[in-house]
C-alpha cells in the first residue's frame, strides 16, 4: 500500500469494519452503539475509492470487538462488509457478515400499533427478506430505512 492510498491510520487493537457501502458509516456506528459519548477511539473513512464497491466507508474502532447480534444487524446495511479483528497491528481474523434469517430484539417496529411497540414485554422479531425486513407480529415491511429501526436503548 502506498502512502497515497492510506487515508486512515492503522490501529493497534480493535475492529476494522471494511467494505461498508459509501455513506453508511454513521449507521454502522449507530448499530454498535457508539455516539462518541463513551470515549471510544473511532476513525471513519467515508466514500473512499474501492475497486469492489466504487466508493466505500471504513470504520475502525479501537479496543472493541463486535457481538454476534451487532454483526447480524450490520449485515442488513452492509452485506459485503469485512470484519477485521486487529491484534498488535496485525489482522488476526477476517470475517464476512452473513444475513441471518431473523433478527430478534435489535430493531423496533415502525408501526405504533404493533404489539412489540406497546408496553407489553414482547421482544421485536423481524424476518430478513432479500431486500428488507418484515415484522413477525404485524407484517410491516421496511426496505430502505432499516438503520432508523435500530433500538439504541
Ligand atoms: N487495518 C488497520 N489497522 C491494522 C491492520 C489493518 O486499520 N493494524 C485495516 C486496513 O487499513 C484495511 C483492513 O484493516 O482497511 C483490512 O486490512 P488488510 O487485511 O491488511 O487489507 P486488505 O488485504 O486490503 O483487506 P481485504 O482483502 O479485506 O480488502
Ligand atoms: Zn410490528
Amino acid at each position: 500500500m502506498t502512502d497515497k492510498q492510506l487515508r486512515v491510520s492503522k490501529i493497534e487493537n480493535g475492529t476494522v469494519i471494511d467494505h461498508v457501502p459509501g455513506g453508511q458509516a454513521l449507521n454502522v456506528l449507530a448499530i454498535v452503539g457508539i455516539d462518541g459519548s463513551g470515549g471510544e477511539q473511532v476513525s471513519v473513512g467515508m466514500n473512499v475509492p474501492s475497486d469492489r464497491l466504487g466508493r466505500k466507508d471504513v470504520v475502525k474502532i479501537e479496543d472493541r470487538e463486535l457481538s454476534p447480534e451487532e454483526v447480524d444487524v450490520l449485515s442488513l446495511i452492509a452485506p459485503r462488509a469485512t470484519i477485521n479483528i486487529v491484534r498488535e497491528y496485525e489482522v488476526s481474523e477476517k470475517l464476512r457478515v452473513s444475513r441471518p434469517e431473523r433478527v430478534v430484539g435489535v430493531l423496533s417496529c415502525p408501526n405504533a400499533n404493533c404489539i412489540t411497540t406497546e408496553e407489553e414485554p414482547v421482544e421485536s422479531s423481524f424476518e430478513v427478506l432479500s431486500d428488507g425486513v418484515r415484522c413477525g407480529y404485524c407484517d410491516t415491511i421496511v426496505r430502505d430505512e432499516i438503520a432508523d429501526l435500530i433500538d439504541n436503548d
